[in-house]
C-alpha cells in the first residue's frame, strides 16, 4: 500500500466513524423526541378527558338528558348492574330517567389510561349522587371507554356499578 493510500484510507475511516458517530447521536435525539411527542400526547388526551368528564357531571347536575347524549357514541354499549346492555343512544336515552332527579353526581376519576395511538382511552371513575340534603343514593364505580371520533372523543363503553 502506498502511503498515499494509506492515508486516504485513514480519512476514509475517520470520515466514516464520524458519520456512524453523527447517525446514533441523531438517532438517540430523535428517540428522545418521540418519548417526549408520545408523553405530550398522552397529557394532551389525559387534559381532554378530564375536560369532557366535567362536562359530563354538569349535565347531570343540571338534569340535562341531551346534554348528557352529547358525550355518547352514536353505537354506545351501556353497561348498568341488573340490567340487559342497552346499545345505541336511542336505547341508552330509554333508560336516562334518572337524570330528571334532582341530585348532585360526583365523577372522581381515578386512572386515564390511553393507546398508544390515543384512539381508545380507558378512564376509571368513582361515582356517587347525593340528594341536595346530602342523603347517598349512588355509591358505586365505573369505567368509560373513550373511542376517537373525528378530532374528540365520546364514550364508547359504559360501565356502572353499585358498591
Ligand atoms: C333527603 O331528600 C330525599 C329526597 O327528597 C328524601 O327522600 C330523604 O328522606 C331526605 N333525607 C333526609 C335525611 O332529610
Amino acid at each position: 500500500m502506498s502511503p498515499v493510500t494509506a492515508c486516504l484510507l485513514a480519512l476514509l475511516t475517520v470520515g466514516f466513524l464520524v458519520v456512524k458517530q453523527d447517525a446514533s447521536v441523531l438517532q438517540e435525539v430523535e428517540a428522545d423526541a418521540l418519548a417526549v411527542e408520545e408523553a405530550e400526547r398522552a397529557t394532551s388526551v389525559s387534559d381532554k378527558i378530564t375536560q369532557l368528564t366535567q362536562g359530563m357531571e354538569t349535565c347531570v347536575d343540571n338534569e340535562d338528558m341531551n346534554c348528557l347524549l352529547a358525550y355518547l357514541d352514536d353505537n354506545v354499549r351501556v353497561m348498568r348492574e341488573h340490567h340487559p346492555v342497552q346499545i345505541g343512544k336511542t336505547e341508552a336515552r330509554k333508560h336516562m330517567k334518572w337524570i330528571e332527579h334532582d341530585f348532585d353526581a360526583t365523577l372522581e376519576i381515578k386512572e386515564i389510561t390511553p393507546s398508544t395511538d390515543g384512539s381508545i382511552v380507558v378512564e376509571r371513575l368513582k361515582i356517587t349522587m347525593k340528594f341536595p340534603n346530602g342523603t347517598s343514593i349512588f355509591n358505586g364505580k365505573g369505567v368509560f371507554v373513550w373511542k376517537k371520533v373525528n378530532n374528540d372523543y365520546k364514550v364508547y363503553i359504559d360501565i356502572f356499578n353499585d358498591n
